[in-house]
């Protein structure tokens, strides 16, 4: 997850900077954005402590309004060109350490020129700047935040593009599962599945997805058509998608069923008969993020890595990003409500819409 500094001079753009922090917020973790090294403890060296803040950032971005330049001091000093000046430190040492710096102007500033500024800030002059306008603001920082995320590739929360050959291998690998499972004759619903004529629903989407979604079970529709979430909670899962800029071929859906059970909660020999699958499932597309879509996904999932909140109920634990390992890497389980809990509750759905946005933080 790219950590990003904002530097900036508060008489000079504080009211532009909270308003960029909040927007910010919506693409990273708000304990990821960093704005003011406030707790310098006495007699620590300063400086050291504002370029030790920067170094653990991946990306500077230093606003810059229309008085950044000729702000002084009570001597009538310019601060930019004091040598304590915490915006000049905190710059002059990003730069120092080639961190990604973003001068980004607000307020109709204009970028400086070299010669209006001390000799350690002069390579911000060749950094390409974003502006900030009033009108646009919302626009123009989508456009900062896509810039920072290309810019920091190295990030576990986000995926490389796979290359056609892995995602075909991938693709492969899961009509592998999906075979498996068509012969599963031992599964309890086996029976179930073939007197209906029923498809095993293994789920869909893309084998390379940043993000797996997994539902509880397929229903009646879903069994007969081979797909998960066709119905009315597929509507809202499509609805709460588009909310963030996804649509169902960017991500993959599948549920901790992988067959219609009958109109009724999935007993605990069925969701120990199809783990082996879903585990096989993640460990093929490999995902940096498993959004649980309801108690059962939220419980088996949380069970299977073990982790601290494993007895935790899907009211407190809801829109939760939590952190973990597995074998291929960090991962965190984002535990959702199920979308068939806000098909007739506009509250509940308002809950849904707003955890759907910390998914954001994946994009
Ligand atoms: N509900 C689920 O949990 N999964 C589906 O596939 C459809 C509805």
């Amino acid at each position: 997850m790219s950590r990003i500094f904002i530097n900036y001079r508060r008489q000079d753009s504080e009211g532009y900077v909270g308003r960029l922090y909040d927007h910010l917020a919506q693409h990273f973790q708000r304990d990821h954005l960093f704005m003011d090294v406030d707790d310098i403890p006495p007699g620590a060296d300063f400086v050291q402590v504002l370029e030790e803040a920067v170094a653990g950032c991946d990306v500077l971005i230093a606003v810059i309004g229309p008085a950044w330049l000729t702000c002084t001091d009570d001597a009538g000093e310019r601060r930019l060109h004091q040598w304590n000046d915490f915006v000049r430190i905190e710059i002059a040492s990003a730069l120092k350490h080639n961190k990604l710096v973003i001068p980004v102007l607000v307020g109709r500033a204009r970028m400086p020129s070299p010669h209006d500024l001390p000799d350690d800030l002069h390579p911000l002059c060749r950094r390409n700047a974003v502006e900030l306008s009033h009108q646009r603001f919302s626009y123009d920082v989508e456009k900062l935040a896509a810039a920072i995320k290309s810019a920091v590739p190295a990030n576990p929360s986000f995926k490389r593009r796979a290359d056609s050959d892995t995602l075909r291998r991938k693709a492969d690998a899961l009509k592998v599962v999906r075979d498996d499972l068509v012969n599963a004759t031992t599964s309890p619903l086996y029976s179930f599945r073939v007197e209906n004529r029923h498809f095993p629903v293994i789920g869909d989407g893309s084998p390379d997805a940043n993000i797996v979604f997994i539902g509880e079970a397929p229903g009646k529709n879903e069994a007969a058509a081979g797909r998960p979430f066709i119905g009315p909670s597929g509507q809202v899962l499509d609805e709460m998608l588009a909310a963030i800029g996804l649509k169902r071929e960017d991500v993959f859906v599948t549920n901790v069923l992988l067959d219609f059970p009958g109109k009724r909660d999935p007993l605990p020999e069925e969701l120990a008969f199809y783990a082996p699958f879903v585990d096989r499932i993640i460990d093929i597309i490999q995902p940096a993020v498993i959004a649980t879509l309801g108690g059962f996904a939220m419980t088996y999932i949380l069970r299977k890595l073990d982790l601290p909140e494993k007895r935790g109920k899907i009211g407190q634990l809801h829109g939760k990003l939590i952190k973990t390992r597995l074998p291929y890497g960090e991962i965190h389980v984002v535990p959702l409500y199920h979308p068939a809990v806000v098909l007739y509750s506009a509250s509940q759905k308002a809950i849904l819409r707003q955890d759907f946005e910390k998914l954001k933080l994946f994009l």
